[in-house]
């Protein structure tokens, strides 16, 4: 959408906004910054919960979409690598200072595992995709995976996926890590993702 078009919308929404304007006005708001900020609703509660749970672990972020995560993350301390197959800021016009960050490495996320990374961030996989099975089983032992996602059926990452993580003999579901980080995550309007914390037993 562009930026005319939301700001027409906006206005006409604000004049009699009611539940459903506020709604619409929300989904509009998703739209327009997920082709910078990307899926996740990245607010600084929960930059900060990741960033206390995340500090002193390698990093990586599969799949990272625009880098604004890695972004977020390395502006707080954490040692994260961005990956994705797709360069979108290359192609973009933004504003250097405030809108662009890099990829560390643009390629496959699959062929940088396992690697020598603590933890790797799975936001927002595509569904239907086998990327995140891919990299999941690439994981070794002691590596942790951090689904940001819907559950299974919902829009994001695949059957394979969720059933991959469903064996108990191979992954040790973090609850408590994936409790502090959804006290403070607030899905975009109409979205249902959580964080899942996994260790690869
Ligand atoms: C729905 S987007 C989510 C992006 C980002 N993680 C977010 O939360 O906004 C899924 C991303 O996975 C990337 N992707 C798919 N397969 C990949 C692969 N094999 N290696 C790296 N990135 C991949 C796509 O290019 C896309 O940017």
């Amino acid at each position: 959408m562009r930026d005319e078009d939301f700001e027409t919308l906006s206005a006409m929404l604000a004049t009699a906004p009611g539940v459903v304007g506020a709604k619409i006005l929300e989904l509009l708001h998703r739209e327009k910054v997920i082709p910078t900020t990307g899926y996740a609703n990245l607010t600084d509660a929960t930059v900060d919960a990741l960033a206390a749970a995340l500090k002193g672990a390698r990093v990586l972020d599969a799949g990272s979409g625009t880098g604004y995560m890695a972004h977020r993350l390395s502006e707080v301390g954490v040692d994260v690598c961005a990956c994705d197959v797709v360069d979108v800021n290359e192609s973009r016009e933004v504003e250097p200072s405030a809108h662009r960050w890099k990829l560390d490495v643009r390629g496959n996320a699959v062929d940088l595992l396992p690697g020598e990374f603590d933890a790797v961030i799975l936001s927002w996989p595509d569904i239907h995709s086998p990327f995140a099975f891919e990299v999941a089983s690439k994981l070794k032992s002691g590596q942790s995976l951090w689904y940001l996602g819907e559950s299974r059926g919902g829009c994001t990452a695949s059957d394979d996926f969720f059933n991959l993580m469903m064996d108990e003999q191979l992954w040790l579901l973090e609850t408590w890590l994936g409790r502090s980080l959804n006290e403070v995550y607030r899905p975009y309007t109409g979205m249902k993702d959580r964080w899942w914390v996994f260790r690869r037993i």
